[in-house]
């Protein structure tokens, strides 16, 4: 069943059913302030950090599903209804849900009066905006009631969902022009200078801030008893759970429309001038914000200069295919996916709580693929924000907190392919730019300034932490894990409720990764490269030799006979082996070796290839392990506490998918590497219902083979997944590649596309790009022509900041 489509036109996901198999969400904001929006006006804001600056509240894991939002009830005569559905559940006439990039459009449709109500995050307003419009379509004059209605979080979520016996006793408001505008200053007597408003831009008839009141206390969100009476009570709270709503009452002639603007925002005051009076706040950033947002034009003015934003960071690579699910993948959403990622990490989704997760060292490194075309600036700081977490010895926390960049021990450290995660994102970044000069940047090490050496000192202890923590085989020590978060094999917990990820107590110094040796070769070459332009030769040298060591223990005691071996134990015992009951062969070992060109001209890559679609392949995806662990293994870890074809054990992992997708390019089959790539890509969707999630982002996983439910999505949004997929597709299958030294141009197709048009922004250029496939489904022989001239080799070279447009050929034979 389908529950909506894409207009690729006006870049939006068009939702038209409110009761999707799961909520559908949106991001608003792109700098400070932001907010999850559901296809049912569900979610939530936050200030910076979801968990320590949260605006308003929200209900996890609750009955019914995604409760707590923006609401807004109207009652038309005896009818109560909401435009987005929720929570009145009222059957709509009409219903539409349009997602657009950084906005949503929410249209309702109810006994000929339609109400469009268009949310976003603007640029440089800490606050979320939102024009609600009705419209009498029918054909008699109308008397309407309109609600507004928010319930404030008392700024810390943990404690907010916690800590009840003070909570119930904080909150305090304040009101200007008769409660059309009410100010939430919970704590504001006290340590904090910040507060929240929500506010309308017209006259009300009456307000509430009292949840209790307004709704009543045994009746839920679908039915506050001021609503149904149409009776505000104006309370003020006292304690208790503070709420904003407004009361609007309009007469509404056939035909006739009115639109009010309502703001969200948050507010700072000076330290010294917090208050006008005793116990008065000083409201001067509120009516500044409020100021912005008075008019239906000011409105139309900053969704227009959002919708500019977005359409020019879209244009830095556009395809244009002739396949139409391919263009808007690439085009459109996963881009978007990519940007979403970059703010959020894996902090706040429908299924991360923001108050959990900070940011993963690993994670942030990998998602600077999606993104360092798109804020090649922002991408920079971001790398020397992870770097300066670093261990003095390359070692690293497994992740930092965002406000206070510091590096977290709670979760835990020792996860030993988190260092060479950064010199990837190095790699991709100067690529991308050019930029030596970041090599030079000086950069604590865990943020003690007098650790402080030169970026590219970070490196080298990435490196050579890998290349000194060996095993008995010659591979990389596991540590507390690499990649697979769930493969703890130092580990061996027998306690409910450990955590798997900070628990190492039987480390024998013996348990190995083939994963981590892979990657190590795989980041090995751009990195000696890297050297060799710094002028680091001797290091460049030893990179190099230490990577032959690598090959050969790869090929050797990492093989397995008809594909690659996934780890070795704290037993030495082999893991990811036909020797195995279970957990035969798994993913990683296999894109990640295959990717870095190990075994590619004695045929175990492509025996690797062979193995992963015979055992690891089907439907929904490439799974992560097969067969799925079906006991629990003290050895192994988390991998083995899921349940068969469920996250790590056997569903696709679909972040490690693309491994797969790069290594049969790097084989140069681009047919498989397209049917693997529109397996999981969201635009290539057949059943959204058995899919579940959002169908127009990645999803972490698809549920294996083994599980119940083959098919069905898990963890939409905030996944490695995105940058990944994009760079498959963006860089191996379409084949424009940066390079230290210029544009390279090698594309490996699927005989399907014949032929293609890409534009690219690099370096302050741009580039129409031709690709003309003769060669079918498997790689040729590339020629490009540049401007008429045929290119000795494939690159282009960077002419940095010319303002030029190159035109540029490229024939596949
Ligand atoms: C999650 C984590 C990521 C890890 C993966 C596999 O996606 O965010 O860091 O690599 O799980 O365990
Ligand atoms: C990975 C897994 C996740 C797990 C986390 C910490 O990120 O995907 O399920 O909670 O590791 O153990």
């Amino acid at each position: 069943m389908q529950y909506g489509h894409f207009d690729d036109l006006k870049r939006e996901f068009v939702i038209t059913r409110p009761n999707t198999p799961y909520p559908w969400i949106n991001y608003l904001g792109n700098e400070d302030f932001f907010s999850l929006f559901s296809n049912t006006s569900g979610g939530y804001s936050f200030y910076k950090d979801a968990r320590l600056l949260r605006l308003t509240r929200y209900r996890y894991n609750n009955v019914p599903t995604d409760a707590g939002g923006k609401y807004f009830y109207i009652k038309d005569g005896d009818v109560v209804w909401n435009p987005g559905w929720q929570p009145v559940k009222t059957q709509l006439d009409e219903y539409e849900c349009r997602h657009g990039m950084g906005y949503s459009v929410i249209t309702g449709k109810k006994n000929g009066l339609k109400a469009v109500q268009t949310t976003m995050v603007p640029f440089g307003a800490r606050a979320e905006v939102t024009r609600l419009t009705l419209t009498n379509e029918s054909d008699a004059d109308k008397a309407v009631s309109l609600y507004s209605f928010i319930e404030f979080c008392l700024w810390n979520a943990w404690d907010d969902c916690t800590n009840f016996q003070r909570n119930y006793a904080l909150a305090e408001m304040e009101f200007e022009e008769g409660g059309a505008v009410i100010y939430h200053k919970s704590e504001y007597r006290e340590r904090r200078n910040h507060y929240a408003v929500y506010a309308v831009n017209t006259k009300v008839d009456g307000y509430d801030t009292d949840r209790e009141s307004f709704i009543g206390l045994y009746n839920g969100f679908d039915h506050p008893d001021a609503v149904f009476e149409d009776r505000p009570r104006n309370t003020n709270a006292r304690g208790w759970a503070p709420i904003a709503s407004h009361c609007i009452r309009r007469h509404l002639k056939p035909g006739e429309t009115v639109s009010f603007i309502f703001v969200l925002g948050y507010c700072e005051s000076p330290e010294d001038k917090k208050f006008v009076a005793p116990g008065v706040i000083n409201k001067d950033d509120a009516h500044a914000l409020l100021s912005q947002f008075r008019t239906d034009e000011q409105f139309e003015a900053r969704l227009t200069e959002l919708k500019n934003y977005w359409r020019g960071l879209l244009s830095h690579y556009t395809v244009c295919s002739g396949d139409e699910k391919l263009d808007r993948q690439v085009n459109i959403w996963n881009q978007y996916q990519c940007m979403v990622t970059f703010n959020m990490s894996r902090s706040a989704s429908y299924f991360e709580s923001g108050i959990g997760r900070g940011m993963g060292f690993r994670d942030c490194s990998q998602d600077l693929l999606g993104f360092v075309h798109l804020i090649p600036d922002r991408a920079r700081a971001r790398i020397l924000d992870i770097a300066a977490t670093q261990f003095p010895d390359g070692s690293a926390y497994h992740q930092y907190q965002p406000l206070t960049k510091r590096g977290n021990l709670g979760v835990g450290s020792g996860f030993n392919d988190d260092p060479l995660w950064l010199i990837f994102a190095v790699n991709a970044y100067i690529k991308e730019t050019g930029d030596l000069t970041i090599l030079d940047e000086q950069v604590d090490f865990d943020n003690d300034p007098s650790l402080r050496q030169p970026l590219l000192e970070h490196l080298r202890r990435s490196f050579r932490y890998i290349a000194d923590h060996k095993g008995p085989h010659g591979l990389p020590l596991i540590g507390r894990a690499d990649w697979n978060d769930c493969l703890n094999l130092n580990c061996f917990s027998k306690e409910p409720g450990e955590s798997f990820q900070t628990v190492t107590n039987n480390d024998t110094g013996i348990a190995e990764s083939v994963f981590i040796a892979g990657m190590f070769v795989c980041v090995a070459d751009d990195y000696a490269q890297l050297l060799t332009i710094a002028k680091d030769e001797k290091e460049a040298a030893y990179v190099r030799e230490q990577k032959a060591l690598m090959v050969q223990a790869v090929e050797t005691a990492g093989w397995d006979g008809e594909w690659f071996l996934r780890a070795y134990d704290a037993y030495s015992q082999k893991v990811g082996s036909h020797e195995n009951d279970e957990g035969k062969i798994f993913i990683e070992p296999q894109g990640m070796c295959v990717m870095a060109g190990i075994g590619k001209d004695n045929g175990m890559a492509q025996k690797s290839m062979d193995s992963t679609e015979k055992y690891l392949e089907y439907e929904h995806g490439i799974m992560l392990n097969w067969p799925s662990y079906t006991t629990y293994r003290l050895n192994l870890g988390e991998i083995s506490s899921y349940p068969p074809g469920y996250k790590e054990n056997g569903s696709v992992f679909c972040h490690n998918n693309p491994w797969i997708i790069i290594g049969e390019t790097v084989l140069g089959h681009g047919d498989r590497a397209f049917d693997l790539y529109k397996k999981i890509a969201p635009a290539y969707i057949k059943d959204q219902k058995l899919h579940r999630t959002e169908p127009y982002v990645y999803s972490q996983t698809i549920n294996g083979a083994d599980s119940a439910t083959p098919g069905e999505a898990r963890n939409s949004w905030l996944t490695g997944t995105s940058a990944w997929n994009f760079y498959a597709i963006s860089q191996f299958i379409l084949g424009v590649k940066p390079a230290f030294d210029g544009l390279t141009l090698d594309p490996c197709l699927p005989a399907s596309i014949k032929e293609l048009r890409l534009h690219r922004s690099f370096r302050g250029n741009e580039y129409e790009i031709t690709v003309i496939n003769q060669a079918g489904g498997e790689k040729g022989k590339v020629e490009v022509e540049v401007d008429g001239q045929k290119l000795d080799g494939q690159t282009v070279k960077a002419e940095p900041g010319k303002g030029r447009t190159y035109q540029v050929l490229v024939t596949v034979r």
